[in-house]
């Protein structure tokens, strides 16, 4: 049995990077917050305007807790469900932890170019997201730094690039 979790700030290229490496092990992927959606009937979007952060993260915990028992998948986590609770001790004993790691410029441009709507982002001017992201990184990197493994994702701007990170997720977990 095979439980792969990536983890990563906004941007890193979770989803994207998950939907690949499935693939190319035959594994089920789920994306937490589609997972979420699916299972509330309401976006993240809906859910953090109706009921704030805090009833989001619990919400997200519940979630977190029903899909991280499937077996063989890989599993992206949100941006920040390795820091809230214990989520991150239980990704850690669930499965293979992957913290998919970019810099806050990389971040930045991937989330301008980004179309999905995240709500702690909204509003912001470029000036306001670059430095939202540099604070919240710094905040969020000592959760993630105690998945498993370790990604550099900060090339991965083409899909080239996107095989190189599967190829390299696979190094890591020596498969
Ligand atoms: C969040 C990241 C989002 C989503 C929510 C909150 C965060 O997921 O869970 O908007 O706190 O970083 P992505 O990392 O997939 O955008």
């Amino acid at each position: 049995m095979r439980r792969i979790i990536l983890i990563g700030y906004m941007g890193s290229g979770k989803t994207t990077v998950g939907k690949a490496l499935a693939r190319e092990l035959g594994l089920v992927f789920y994306d937490l917050d589609w997972y979420i959606e699916s299972r509330r009937r309401k976006t993240v979007a809906q859910i953090f305007a109706e009921r704030g952060e805090a009833g989001f993260r619990e919400i997200e915990r519940n979630m977190l807790h029903e899909v991280a028992e499937f077996e063989d998948i890989v599993l992206s986590c949100g941006g920040g469900t390795p820091c809230f609770f214990d989520n991150m001790e239980y990704l850690n004993q669930q499965g293979d932890v992957i913290w998919l790691k970019a810099d806050a410029e990389v971040l930045y441009k991937h989330l301008l170019m980004g179309k999905t709507e995240r709500p702690l982002l909204k509003g912001k001017s470029p000036e306001e997201l670059i430095s939202f992201i540099r604070e919240q990184l710094a905040l969020r990197e000592p959760f993630y730094s105690k998945a498993k493994h370790m990604l550099d994702v900060n090339l991965m701007d083409t899909y080239d690039k996107i095989n190189i990170s599967v190829t390299k997720a696979k190094e890591l977990l020596q498969l």
